[in-house]
């Protein structure tokens, strides 16, 4: 049982939230995602954000590896799901949410192809070796002049074990140098975070694009 099937099963998910992401509510409308487009949500668990972008009107394409996440998903919010299996995965629908069942760096190139992708809680969630195949993942899951979302989380990554992992601002603007192009939008003092023993706690919000050239 891998981490997170073990952090679902006994309910550790203290990082799930009863309310709307008030960075979310901020500063979607500034990134300019299309109308009615598709947002991939990586990482998703049962986040109430997805709600939060199918109510403006977007379809939400969720990922999650873990069956839990996606049974307390689809129950909390009475949805009628059909599922069926595409290789690895299992595509859970229910418009305007699907939700793909399995590990997001084994989905296939295309199964989703969105017009944005919201980012809370995920790239923070990925082991730091592997953020670089999660950006690639990212390009092949997106449009080409897709814009994104992404909220970080950073500390001195040797006071405390991941996840979450720190995510400091320049390695975002490393990871996203070939073909995007990165904004920061807001930075964040989590002063209260503290109480993990952790001597400074940030948060920034980015809006990312891909470069369609
Ligand atoms: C920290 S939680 C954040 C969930 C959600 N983004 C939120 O804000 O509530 C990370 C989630 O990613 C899932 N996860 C971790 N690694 C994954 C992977 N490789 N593929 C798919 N899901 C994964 C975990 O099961 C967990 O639900």
């Amino acid at each position: 049982m891998t981490f997170w099937h073990n952090r679902w099963k006994t309910q550790q998910i203290g990082w799930h939230r009863a309310a709307y992401n008030d960075l979310l509510t901020k500063h979607w409308d500034s990134i300019g995602a299309p109308d009615g487009g598709e947002i991939l949500v990586p990482l998703c668990g049962k986040s109430l954000d997805m709600l939060w972008l199918a109510d403006r009107g977007y379809s939400v394409s969720g990922l999650e590896m873990v069956e839990e996440a996606i049974e307390a998903f689809v129950s909390e919010n009475r949805l009628d799901v059909k599922s069926e299996r595409t290789g690895d995965h299992i595509k859970h629908s229910s418009h305007p949410f699907t939700v793909h069942q399995g590990d997001f760096f084994e989905l296939p190139e295309g199964t989703v192809l969105a017009d944005a992708w919201y980012d809370r809680a995920a790239m923070i969630a990925v082991p730091i070796e592997s953020r670089t195949a999660y950006v690639d993942q990212i390009r092949k899951l997106t449009k080409p002049d897709a814009v994104g979302l992404l909220i970080t989380f950073a500390y001195p990554q040797e006071e405390m074990d991941g996840p979450p992992f720190a995510l400091h601002d320049d390695h975002v603007m490393a990871l996203f140098s070939d073909g995007f192009d990165v904004e920061s939008l807001e930075h964040l003092d989590l002063g209260d975070e503290k109480d993990r023993g952790l001597s400074s706690v940030t948060s920034t919000v980015f809006r990312i694009s891909r470069r369609s050239d």
